[in-house]
């Protein structure tokens, strides 16, 4: 096993694992953020002996010898200057992506302490931030260049609270060093992990479901299906028509409904139980756009008279009297575009029992109430609470 240093202490993980799994489960350091694990985000960059590195791309064996640096290993005085920066430029807003952002700023400025916008640009180019647009990041970075250069951190814009100034964020220090916590920074001593079994087809009647060599599997905590759900297996926002699991016998409505749930012990063993789980599945013609639905072949949900979820008619004033006095009147079928989320934070949430014996959900949602009246369904019972955690942009997907 290799030897190298993070944040200046030497280490030497016990197993070859991913970087990231080791800054994170293992020395808890919360500002490696895993945003996607796959190398594509940027939300986990560290500085790995001067040079930005995603961290969930190398394995600990390759690093022997080396110098890791997170956001916790900045100085004092960087601490100081990134958190003024950021916050001034109102560059941090769910702030899941800024630590990373900022080991990228200490990488630039430590060589080039007056780089120009293109230089800024090239340095944060493989870094995703869902929320702010890019433009005060990118001002966040010629502040910090700025004040690292004069020494002088300059007063605030905004001294007062007034509406209309222009204060910096309360959260600002805590996002930008990645000790805020967001769901999957919360570790508790024996926690167990859950994962869903999803559905491998778009459309498909769910024949028989077998959780027995799963269950068999040593580290296997449990394995659900709808068969316990104790109680509402059907829920929804518009309406209560998505399965928590899709029951044997019953339809999967898109590619990655849940079939089932794992509980292990820890994601390696997770991972191995969740191909354990047999699905046998009737194939059926997937419907796989609006148009398609409209056409009506078939309905998404059996039984259904169509595929329309909802009917809602918006008039407002006297639309007729408008027109018919209107010079010009064009008539068309609008649509918005479709819009990628480039998803960073990952979907989860923890649960225990509290000390009042109900049940406790850390969440990422921004609806800490649906989501207790969802949970509160499932489970047949009312004594469940929700706290929202940071939450990482919520666009839609995560
Ligand atoms: S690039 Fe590493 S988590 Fe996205
Ligand atoms: S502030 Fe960048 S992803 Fe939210």
């Amino acid at each position: 096993m290799a030897d190298f240093t993070v944040n200046g202490v030497r280490v030497s993980p016990a197993k070859n694992q991913k970087l990231m799994r080791f800054l994170r489960d293992e020395l808890r350091l919360t500002s490696v953020k895993d945003g996607c694990s796959q190398g594509a985000c940027g939300a986990c960059t560290v500085i790995i002996d001067g040079q930005t590195c995603k961290a969930c791309v190398p394995y600990t064996d390759t690093l022997e010898g080396r110098s890791v640096i997170t956001a916790e290993g900045l100085t004092d005085r960087e601490k100081e200057v990134y958190t003024f920066a950021y916050a001034e430029a109102g560059a941090v807003q769910c702030g899941f992506c800024i630590p990373g952002m900022v080991m990228c700023t200490k990488a630039l400025l430590d060589k080039n302490p007056d780089p120009n916008e293109q230089e800024i640009r090239r340095a944060l180019r493989n870094n995703y931030c869902r929320c702010t647009g890019y433009v005060k990041i990118i001002e966040a970075v010629k502040l910090a260049a700025q004040i690292m250069r004069t020494g002088v951190i300059p007063e605030a814009q905004a001294k007062d609270w007034k509406l209309g100034s222009r204060v910096q964020r309360l959260d600002a220090a805590e996002k930008v060093l990645g000790t805020g916590k967001y769901p999957d920074d919360y570790y508790l001593e024996g926690m167990l992990y859950g994962g869903i079994v999803r559905s491998r087809y778009a459309r498909a009647r769910v024949l028989s479901i077998d959780t027995e060599k799963a269950k068999a599997l040593p580290g296997v905590a449990a394995v659900y299906t709808a068969a316990d759900v104790p109680g509402e297996n059907l829920i929804g926002h518009l309406r209560h028509d998505q399965y928590v699991f899709v029951p044997e016998g019953q339809l999967v409505h898109y590619l990655g409904d849940a079939v089932a749930l794992v509980v292990a012990a820890d994601e390696e063993t997770l991972a191995r139980a969740k191909k354990l789980v047999k699905v046998e599945y009737e194939p059926l013609p997937p419907i796989r756009s609006i148009e398609e639905a409209r056409a009506g072949a078939a309905t998404v949900f059996e039984g259904a008279k169509d595929n329309i979820c909802s009917h809602e008619h918006i008039s407002r004033g006297d639309a007729d009297t408008a027109i018919a006095g209107a010079k010009h009147v064009i008539s068309r079928h609008f649509e918005t575009p479709w819009t990628e989320h480039a998803f960073l934070e990952p979907e989860c949430a923890l649960a225990f029992v509290d000390g009042e014996g109900d049940v406790f959900v850390y969440s990422t949602d921004q609806s800490s109430h649906q989501t207790r009246e969802e949970c509160a369904m499932v489970l047949g019972t009312d004594r469940v609470k929700v706290e929202n955690a940071l939450v990482g942009g919520g666009f839609g997907g995560k």
